[in-house]
């Protein structure tokens, strides 16, 4: 747009023409648009009427000069009805995505590798973390446009399945790991870690339990498909409170063979160097000096957990054939094999603990976020009677986890504090759920007609919920950038506050009716974007 480039202002981000906005001449002259010297109004009106020239943009639909400060005007009618109304309730989930700048990215087959806990071992805040990132990160792509593999890595192989396969023969009891299977492979794994640490024999059992699995023993194999099933099974169960699925159920166990079969590849490649210490080796320093290996076989010739998780990468590209890989996971294992992978840390989450001390499953979290709900539920006087306060104590409390660990940037480190990311007030997932709700209540259920009249929206508190509705479409592009969730619950914690006070002063119910129709649909909007 050339009146754009007249003022050198940038094509998205601050300048979308949501919001009528000034530009005064210092700032122009600070950028070097305009020379430092002269009268700023003589300056400003100059300007004005050069851009006047130029065809202003339809959404801009007039242009004033005061005191050396230009203000571009939105046409709000048309903002309004072109670019929010026109979608409608049908449609909602498409809500911003018919977005030109949104258009601008790339879209292909993006994996999504995360959770990957370990069967029988803790399922760590690390865990928990990785598992709400990546889900945020799938459906994001997917919400884009890209096609999704969601991929869950388990920690299925190693010699803890020796300790857990001959540990279940002295302690495991069938009955139990029906009723309580992560507990119980927890348990049996503890119990025979300790007893190995004193008792030969144990050790001695565990070693071969696992040299059976390595050979592919069908008894030892059949325990292990049990204990690993089972897992599964749970996990699915657990992962569907949290909203989160997966395509793929891989892990380590997957790729043992086919870790021999890359350190050859490397070899006949020319990049397998054997190290000092004997180790095979990847040089991996710029200078090709070996400052910096990998290490890919140890001197027995055995390989390592980086082996097989570069054999892991290798077949998954020959089997989905993604553009893109992205792996969620607090530490980086140096897995960038080629720039189509990307690792996204985080930071560490400290004080995450239950009532009962120290968090060892993913449901104790879930039902502890679930049982403080509802207890602050039963606290507060405003709450209504409902059908099922258990099922919404569940998603409130939810929510209040995900609203915690997103609202910052994904690499700082956080402080688990039950109270107050359950809060009612504040940037919390309880204020996000308790407006949502109220919303639909309020308004969802009387709001029928499709035909208004936008211009009769007056109010400085309707202009700026619609315009920080239309940035909804950047927020979803700045996320896609840096697959940071901030961007949006940021966005959704404003809109909330937004409505907050949209509930204050814009009375539907006082309003003539054509302006409480228009200011229903806004709140509307709000809701959909919830
Ligand atoms: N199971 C591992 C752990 O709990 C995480 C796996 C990460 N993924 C990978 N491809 N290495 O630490």
């Amino acid at each position: 747009m050339p009146w754009k480039s007249l003022l050198k202002l940038p094509d998205f981000g601050l300048f979308r023409q949501t919001a009528d906005f000034r530009l005064s001449v210092s700032t122009l002259r600070i950028n070097g648009i305009l020379p430092s010297r002269g009268d700023v109004q003589v300056q400003a009106e100059n300007l004005a009427t050069q851009v006047r020239c130029h065809k202003l943009d339809s959404v801009v639909e007039d242009i004033s000069t005061d005191r050396g400060v230009i203000s571009f005007k939105v046409n709000r009618k048309l903002l309004f009805s072109s670019t929010v109304m026109k979608t409608t309730i049908s449609t909602d989930e498409k809500f911003g995505l018919n977005s030109e700048l949104l258009n601008t990215l790339k879209r292909g087959t993006t994996l999504v590798e995360y959770s990957s806990p370990n069967i029988a071992k803790k399922f760590h805040a690390g865990h928990l973390r990785s598992t709400i990132i990546g889900n945020f990160i799938a459906n994001l792509k997917q919400t884009l446009g890209n096609n999704v593999i969601r991929m869950n890595y388990l920690g299925d192989w190693g010699m803890q399945f020796g300790l857990l396969g001959a540990g279940f023969g002295q302690f495991g009891s069938e009955e139990k790991l029906k009723q309580n299977p992560l507990q119980h492979l927890f348990e049996v794994y503890v119990r025979m870690n300790k007893e190995a640490e004193h008792n030969e024999d144990m050790k001695q059992a565990a070693r071969d339990f696992f040299k059976q699995l390595e050979q592919h023993e069908s008894q030892a194999v059949s325990l292990w498909q049990q204990f690993r099933q089972i897992t599964v099974d749970e996990y699915q169960h657990i992962y569907k409170r949290l909203g989160v699925h997966f395509d793929i159920y891989s892990g380590e166990s997957f790729h043992q063979d086919q870790a021999q079969e890359v350190v050859q590849q490397l070899q006949s490649q020319g990049l397998l160097k054997t190290s000092e210490k004997g180790t095979g080796v990847v040089d991996l320093s710029p200078a090709g000096d070996m400052n910096s290996v990998c290490t890919v076989l140890r001197s027995d010739g055995t390989t390592l957990y980086i082996t097989r998780d570069i054999a892991a990468a290798i077949d998954r590209k020959e089997k989905y054939n993604f553009d893109e890989m992205i792996y969620v996971l607090l530490f980086s294992r140096d897995i960038n094999i080629d720039c189509r992978c990307q690792h996204v840390p985080f930071g560490l989450v400290q004080g995450m603990s239950t009532r009962t001390g120290e968090v060892v499953f993913l449901e104790d979290v879930l039902d502890e976020a679930r049982a403080r709900m509802l207890h602050n539920m039963s606290q507060a006087k405003t709450t209504k009677e409902m059908d099922n306060p258990e099922d919404t104590a569940e998603k409130v409390g939810i929510s209040a986890l995900l609203v915690q660990d997103f609202r910052g940037p994904l690499l700082s480190d956080y402080r688990f504090d039950w109270d107050r990311m359950l809060q009612a007030q504040g940037d919390t997932g309880v204020f996000l759920q308790y407006t949502h709700a109220r919303l639909c209540r309020s308004v969802l259920k009387y709001c029928y007609a499709t035909t208004f009249d936008p211009s009769l929206l007056l109010e400085q508190t309707s202009m700026t919920i619609l315009q920080h509705l239309l940035r909804y479409d950047e927020v979803l592009y700045q996320s896609a950038q840096d697959l940071q969730p901030k961007h949006l619950v940021n966005f959704l914690l404003k809109l909330c506050h937004l409505t907050a006070s949209a509930h204050r002063e814009l009375l539907v119910k006082g309003s003539p009716p054509d302006v409480a129709q228009v200011e229903k649909k806004l709140h509307q909007h709000a809701i959909l974007n919830n």
